[in-house]
This record gives C-alpha cells, structure tokens and sequence, in this order.
C-alpha cells in the first residue's frame, strides 16, 4: 500500500471517501453531509460504521462514514483504531484505491493515522494460495514530513512481524545474523567458538541441544558526533521447546515466536538506517533455539556467565533469561550509557497485563518512566512491574551463585531480579513482551501472529 498526501481529497477518484463524524455533530465534509441525510441511527459512536451509496454524482464511489466518538474524547490512538477499521473494511469491500477525509482532525495526529492503515494492511500470506483483496492506495490530507517518516517505521514493523510470523524451520539463528547482515550496518557475528572465548557460558549452555549453531550478533549503527550511546538487546530464541523440562503441547504451539525480542531489534536498526539520528546505537542477539536432545543442558547443570557468576539450572524452560545474562554482560563493557533488552520473556507478564501491555522494569526510575511516555507516545503500552530485591530471595542455590528460577508467584519481577545481576553501571530497562508480541485471535488493527511489538517505542525514544 502507498499513501499519498493530497489536498483536496473530495476531488479524488477512488473507490471509498472515509469521512470521520464526532458523535452527537454533522460532518464538516460537506458531499458527505448531502449523502447523508438519512442515516439509520448512525451517531457517530466510536468505532461505529455506515455506508453510503453515491450514484456516481461524485468522483467517489462509496463513502464509509467512520464514527469518532466524542469530540473532547478524541485521541491519536483512537484515530488509529478507527483508521484501521475504515481500512479492514475496505479490504472486505475489496476497494482498491480509499480516501480519507479527516475533518477537524489535528495534521498531529498523522504519526498514528499512518500506523492506523499500515498495521490493518498487514498480511502474512506467502504460503496462501488465496491472497487477501489488499487496499493499494490512500489518500489523505497529512502532515507529508511525518507521514513519509512514519511508513519507514511502519515498514520496520512489517519486517519484525514477517520475521515473528515465518516458521522456525526457516527462521534459524543463521537466518536472523543473515537478515541483520543485509542492513545498511556495521554488523559482526560471533560463531561457537568466538562465542565460548567471548566466556558466555550460559547463552551456549541452552544452545548446545540444537543442531544449529548459536550466533551472536552484533549490530552497530553509528554516526560523527552521537549525543549518545544505547545497546538494545533482543531476546533470540528462534524456538523454545522448553528443552529437557519440556513445554506441553500446547504452550509449545506458538514459542516460533520466541525471537520477537530480537525481530524487534532488528526492526528497529533497520528503521534507524531510515532516519539517521544522532545516536550510536548497538543491536545485540544471542541467538539460538532451546532444544531437548542428548546433548542438551540439564536440571542441575551448574554453568558459568561472562562475568563469572555461577547459575544452577533449575529449569531448562527458563532459557531466555540465560541467554540474556550474557548478552547484558556484552552490552555493559561497550561502556554505554544506556542498555534496554526485550524479550518474550515469562508467561508470568501475561498472566499479569495479558496481550494489553508489555511488562517493564530497570534500575533508573526516570529512564523507565521515560519509556513508558514514550511508549504512551508511540500508540504501545508499557506497564511498570516491580523489581524489588525480595523478588530474588528465591533464586538461591546451594551450589551456584544462583539458580535460573524461583517461587512460580511474582515470575516476571523474579526473572527482572535475575537479570539485574549480570548489569553493570548503566541505566537499563527491561521490557517483558510474552504478551504482546504475538496475539493468538486478531486484535484491534492486528490480525493474529506477530505484532511487532516495542518498535514504535524504541525508534521514538531512539530516533525521536
Ligand atoms: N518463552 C517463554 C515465555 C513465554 C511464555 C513467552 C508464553 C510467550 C508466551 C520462556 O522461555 C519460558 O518458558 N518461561 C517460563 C519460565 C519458568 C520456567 C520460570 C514460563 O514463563 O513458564
Ligand atoms: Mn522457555
Ligand atoms: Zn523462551
């Protein structure tokens, strides 16, 4: 889909005129007003819908009138509901060229209105025979500077949720190091047996059940003279079967999913090549899968991290959190300023905020409490969770340092807590996406799979 920015959209030759209407208020588009005079109790409530029939008297040949609810009641995130509603039902119509008439809608708004139609013309289809009926072109009256730079995140975002939505027979450690190696990027990926010099003993001790190898990678945007430095690290478990403590069945169905954290990274230095800020920037994957084999770690392993504490693994299921603890280690000595992770991380966070919010967490209130504005901002929701250390009293091991797990009750402040220990004088935040980066039945203007979650987020805090 491409959208145009246009002046006069009333002129437009197109399939749909989407005309909004507060609730309670006459349309200021005034074709539509003449069309609709009699409206069947058509208000205006949000979300609410009414077609128009315009016998060819106006270059349109239908118009959609999309209810806005009440004016003082308006916001971006409901413009961008409501345009991907206009857009779903557009598709169903199989409207090829839509027009959007967003009368006393601030040009503000234009950042979430793009998202709006972007995220609605999403599809995963390639292993379809039936394509879906797909929207080809919009036009509306926007802000053209935030709308050409929104598509760019948009496309970001498409690419994080191909890469959630596609197999993991296809999506292997190798592959993402290949998708990351496509960038426009300094990008350098470790094998085994840089990764084992490198002393990340925990990240290789899930890798070791699987036939792929794990590969670390190492993304780095740069600039002349950054104003910062941030590492954003991306949990990449291209499949979590459990390993030895093994998932059933079901819990097993979506865990393809389980590298969105690092779709996300990806996604989100790719939307940087984009947008060129003044920031230095390191995306960072400890990619592997967590298999059960002969060769696979086990309960009661004892593996050592790269800054030399001890884990007893409790259990093998809680394989992210291992992995991450060396790729937080990483991130600490590049000496920046700032680290974030994301991750799929507990099925605790969804028990808590449910697919609604991303669970966060971290060691600097404002830093946090930044990212949740800017999550606020970005059309997300980030919700805060604890990360007090009474979270952690049960992670004690009498062997090691500490085990990988705790008490089941608080699960995603516990593994919050365990993180914690591999970070190293630096601001860091956490966030726990298990929730919301893949959505098993459609969601608002998600279809069902990958959603691509924290992009938006971390570009605007990265990019602005
Ligand atoms: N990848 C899962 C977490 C997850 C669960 C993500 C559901 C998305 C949806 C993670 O590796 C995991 O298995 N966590 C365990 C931890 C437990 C063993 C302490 C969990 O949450 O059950
Ligand atoms: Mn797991
Ligand atoms: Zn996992």
């Amino acid at each position: 889909m491409n959208i145009q920015v246009v002046h006069n959209v009333n002129e437009i030759h197109c399939n749909i005129l989407v005309v909004n209407q507060f609730e309670g208020e006459k349309t200021s588009n005034e074709i539509a007003n003449y069309y609709a005079i009699d409206k069947d109790g058509f208000e205006g409530k949000f979300g609410e819908t009414y077609l128009l029939q315009t016998y060819d008297k106006i270059p349109a040949s239908k118009i959609l009138l999309i209810g806005f609810g009440k004016k003082e009641e308006f916001t971006p995130d409901r413009l961008r509901e409501a345009a991907a509603k206009a857009i779903k039902k557009s598709m169903q119509m199989k409207a090829k060229t839509v027009a959007f008439s967003l009368e006393g809608v601030n040009f503000d708004y234009s950042e979430q209105f793009v998202y709006g139609v972007k995220i609605a013309d999403y599809s995963f289809d390639k292993y379809k025979s039936e394509k879906p009926d797909k929207v080809e072109t919009v036009f509306v009256q926007a802000n053209q500077s935030i709308v050409e730079r929104t598509e760019k995140i948009a496309e970001a975002m498409s690419l994080a949720r191909n890469l959630i939505n596609e197999s993991a027979q296809i999506i292997t450690p190798q592959f993402l190091a290949d998708v990351a190696e496509s960038l426009d990027l300094d990008v350098r990926v470790y094998e085994t047996d840089e990764i084992e010099k490198l002393g990340m003993g925990a990240y290789l001790a899930v890798a070791q059940g699987s036939v792929q190898p794990p590969k670390l990678i190492h993304m780095r945007y740069t600039c002349d003279n950054p104003v910062k430095r941030i590492a954003i690290i991306g949990k990449g478990i291209t499949f979590d079967s459990g390993g030895m403590d093994l998932k059933p069945a079901s819990s097993m169905l979506t865990m393809k999913d389980d590298m969105s954290g690092a779709a996300c990274v990806i996604a989100t230095m790719k939307a940087l090549t984009a947008l060129n800020p003044n920031v230095e920037v390191h995306g960072i994957i400890a990619a592997c899968e967590n298999m059960i084999s002969g060769g696979a770690y086990k309960p009661g392993d004892i593996l050592t991290a790269k800054n030399g504490k001890t884990i007893e693994i409790d259990n093998t299921d809680a394989e992210g959190r291992l992995t991450l603890a060396d790729a937080l280690c990483y991130a600490c000595e590049l000496g920046v300023d700032e680290v974030i992770d994301i991750a799929t991380l507990t099925g605790a966070c969804m028990v808590a905020l449910g697919t609604q919010a991303s669970g966060i967490m971290g060691n600097d209130e404002s830093f946090v409490k930044t990212l949740i504005e800017t999550a606020k901002q970005a059309g997300e929701r980030f919700w805060e969770l604890p990360l007090w250390d009474e979270y952690g009293e049960s992670l004690k091991s009498s062997f090691a340092d500490m085990k990988n797990t705790g008490s089941r009750w608080g699960g995603a402040s516990t593994a919050g807590v365990f993180l914690k220990k591999f970070v190293k004088d630096v601001k860091w935040a956490h966030i726990d996406i298990a929730g919301t980066a893949y959505f098993e039945k459609p969601q608002k203007e998600f279809i069902e799979g990958g959603a691509g979650a924290g992009v938006r987020t971390l570009v605007k805090y990265i990019a602005g």
